[in-house]
Parts: C-alpha cells; sequence; structure tokens
C-alpha cells in the first residue's frame, strides 16, 4: 500500500497533555501526539475514551490540566479559539434555522465584519466545493441530513483554515450516505492540503479515511499508526480487538524460541505466535489471530488443531465458519466462498492451523 503520510514535521504538536473536569479523575492521560501538515488523523476509540475531549482542547474550547499545544512551534494552548484558525465540525450541525444556507455559512464572516463582496465571492466558492450552490436560498429545515452536513462542513471552510477537526461528522447519517461524504471530505482535505483531526468510533470509517490512526481508550493512545499497521500489527489486546475482528486464544508462554512464543492453552494444546515485547516466560498471553488468517481442513495439517464446526455462514463473498477448539476455546474462520477448501456442515471435524507469523502473542 502506498504510504500517503507526510514527514513529521511536527505541525501541531500535543505534549505530555493531561485533562481532569473536576479536578481528581484524568480523562486524558499523558498523550504526545505529533500530527503532520496535510494529514488525515483520526482518533478511533470507544464512548468515552477522551476523543472530544482532546478535540475541544486543540480548537481552545477545553484547556489542558497540564503539558502543552503547539501549532508550527507556537504554544496555542492558552489561546482563545478565535486565534487559532482551526475550522471545527460538529455532529449536531447546529444551523441556525431561520437563516438561507449561504447566510448560515457566511454568518461568522459577517461577524467578523469581512465586507460584503468578499463575504459572497468565499461563500459561493465553498458552497461550489460542497455542491450545495444550487441550495444557497434553501432554510436547513428544507435540506435532507447529508446536506446539512454539508452546509456544516462549508461553514468551518469559509474561513479557510488549514486546520479542520471534525467530530463523528456523518454519525447522524445513512450508510450510503456517509460513504459519499467520506469520499468527498477526503477529496477536499487534499485539494487544500487540510490537516484534518476527526474523530469516529466507526472503524472501518478511520480505516478507509485515514492516513494515521490513533486508537484511543482510557484516556490514552494505544497505538498510533496506518491503517494496514494497525490493522495488521495491534501492539495490544485492546487493539486487536477493537479494530476488525480477532480471534483471541488465551495461554500460559513455556517456551521463547527467538520471535516464536509457544503458549499452552487450557486444555494444554501448545500454540505457535509471533512474540511481542508483551511476552513473559511463564506469563498469560493472548495469541490474536484474524479470521483471514485461518485455514481450515477436512484433514489434519502441520500445526493444525482438530476442532468441530459449530455454524457456518455464508456471506456474499465469503464463508464464515465458527468452531469449537478441544477446550473452551471458540474460532472463527474466514475463507472465500469461491475458492473455500470445504464447506462445513454443522457437526462436521475440521482441522484448523495457522502460519505462527500470523498470530501476535499479546498481553493477556
Ligand atoms: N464537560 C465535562 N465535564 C465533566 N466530565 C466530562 C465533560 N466532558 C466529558 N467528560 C467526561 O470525560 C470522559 C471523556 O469524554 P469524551 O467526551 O472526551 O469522550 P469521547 O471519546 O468523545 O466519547 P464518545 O465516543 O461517547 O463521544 C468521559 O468520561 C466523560 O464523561
Ligand atoms: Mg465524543
Amino acid at each position: 500500500m502506498l504510504d500517503r503520510t507526510p514527514p513529521d514535521d511536527g505541525h501541531v504538536v500535543l505534549s505530555s497533555i493531561t485533562k481532569s473536569y473536576d479536578g481528581s479523575t484524568l480523562v486524558v492521560r499523558d498523550l504526545n501526539l505529533s500530527i503532520r501538515k496535510g494529514e488525515f488523523l483520526t482518533l478511533l476509540g470507544p464512548s468515552g475514551s477522551g476523543k472530544t475531549t482532546t478535540l475541544m482542547m486543540l480548537a481552545g474550547f477545553e484547556y489542558p490540566s497540564t503539558g502543552q499545544i503547539t501549532i508550527d512551534g507556537a504554544p496555542v494552548h492558552t489561546m482563545p479559539p478565535e486565534k487559532r484558525n482551526i475550522g471545527m465540525v460538529f455532529q449536531n450541525y447546529a444551523l441556525f434555522p431561520h437563516m438561507t444556507v449561504a447566510e448560515n455559512v457566511g454568518y461568522g464572516l459577517k461577524v467578523r465584519r469581512v465586507p460584503r463582496a468578499e463575504i459572497d465571492r468565499r461563500v459561493g466558492a465553498v458552497l461550489e466545493t460542497v455542491h450545495l450552490s444550487a441550495l444557497a436560498d434553501r432554510r436547513p429545515g428544507q435540506l435532507s441530513g447529508g446536506q446539512q452536513q454539508r452546509v456544516a462542513l462549508a461553514r468551518a471552510l469559509v474561513f479557510e483554515p488549514s486546520i479542520v477537526l471534525m467530530d463523528e461528522p456523518l454519525g447522524a447519517l445513512d450508510k450510503k450516505l456517509r460513504e459519499h461524504l467520506q469520499f468527498e471530505i477526503r477529496q477536499i482535505a487534499q485539494r487544500y492540503n487540510l490537516t484534518v483531526v476527526y474523530v469516529t468510533h466507526d472503524q472501518y470509517e478511520a480505516l478507509t479515511m485515514s492516513d494515521r490512526i490513533a486508537i484511543f481508550n482510557d484516556g490514552r493512545v494505544q497505538q498510533l499508526g496506518s491503517a494496514e499497521e494497525i490493522y495488521a500489527r495491534p501492539v495490544n489486546r485492546f487493539v486487536a480487538e477493537f479494530v476488525g475482528d480477532n480471534n483471541c486464544l488465551k495461554g500460559r508462554v513455556t517456551a521463547i524460541e527467538g520471535e516464536i512464543a509457544h503458549l499452552r492453552l487450557q486444555d494444554g494444546t501448545v500454540i505457535r505466535a509471533r512474540a511481542t515485547g508483551h511476552v513473559q516466560l511463564g506469563a498469560l498471553s493472548t495469541a490474536a489471530i484474524r479470521p483471514e488468517a485461518l485455514r481450515m481442513d477436512a484433514a489434519p495439517f502441520a500445526g493444525s488443531l482438530a476442532a468441530t464446526v459449530r455454524d457456518s455462514i455464508f456471506c456474499g463473498d465469503q464463508i464464515r465458519t465458527v468452531v469449537d477448539l478441544a477446550g473452551t476455546e471458540s474460532l472463527v474462520v474466514k475463507s472465500a466462498a469461491h475458492s473455500a477448501a470445504i464447506h462445513p456442515e454443522k457437526g462436521q471435524c475440521v482441522h484448523v492451523g495457522w502460519a505462527w507469523e500470523d498470530a501476535w502473542a499479546l498481553d493477556a
């Protein structure tokens, strides 16, 4: 895959940021993040993990409890929002119902006493960008959800910011429209070389839109990397389970041979997985294996485990089979529907295995 990420120029830097609203509970802990100019960075994580709080500190609506934020080297964390030249798009569009689309988009400029002709020019240009020129005289109530979201986007872009923050901007839209706008937002970001910090808890949105993804949990960045890195090389169990489907097998580490860790499962079976920094001899570990990395066959093969088919679901282009291992563990196997070596039946005895490099021995 092409690496679209620009080199790290320390454009926007968050250093040792912590945030507490009540003076005792930290909702953001020791956050260090360096955002590159022109980068599309997504903050992905479960509810309450500190994504919005981080965005609010970047925008200037919240102040960090400790730490600092710089833009091109200049500290901004105590600067008010309007001085930061950052655009912001929220999930609830908060459009003025009594104003037309054009008036909504131009409102912020009017408040700042930008001359009329200049407002008209900028509003006209930005409405063209978001494909709303034809609807400039409508009111928000006469627009679809997707069109309203475009107005919200136009309202942020009209200030010609170089940094745009978006907090779940497509959360309220249906799947088709969301995918369409995902594409458009990316296009606009590229055309104007915007630095975008985008918040979502939709992993597919994050995987498809971002140059890099920061996985948040419990106020901390768990992993920062390209979609491919995060998917293929999760650094811990949280990331492995949160992004995409993963099979997790728990076991005790009985041997480490170079890069290979041996894990003994509860039923005594020993499996092999790639050893990561988490792995310690004698300690518990979790081996994470993607469903598509599993091979299933009617006959045993080197390193395979015997299993019983619990269920097999045909999903168009693929077959998802749930198999029970000898102990309490079960696995999900994903195979291409057309080339599936076997079309498993419920109750059938099969054999499953994987290349040790495809299993990641992580924290327990
Ligand atoms: N204004 C506030 N006052 C007190 N606590 C707050 C405030 N805003 C957020 N919190 C708390 O801070 C934590 C992080 O919230 P935040 O809104 O940053 O999460 P999030 O990752 O954006 O979640 P979601 O995906 O649900 O939007 C949560 O526990 C939340 O209850
Ligand atoms: Mg939020």
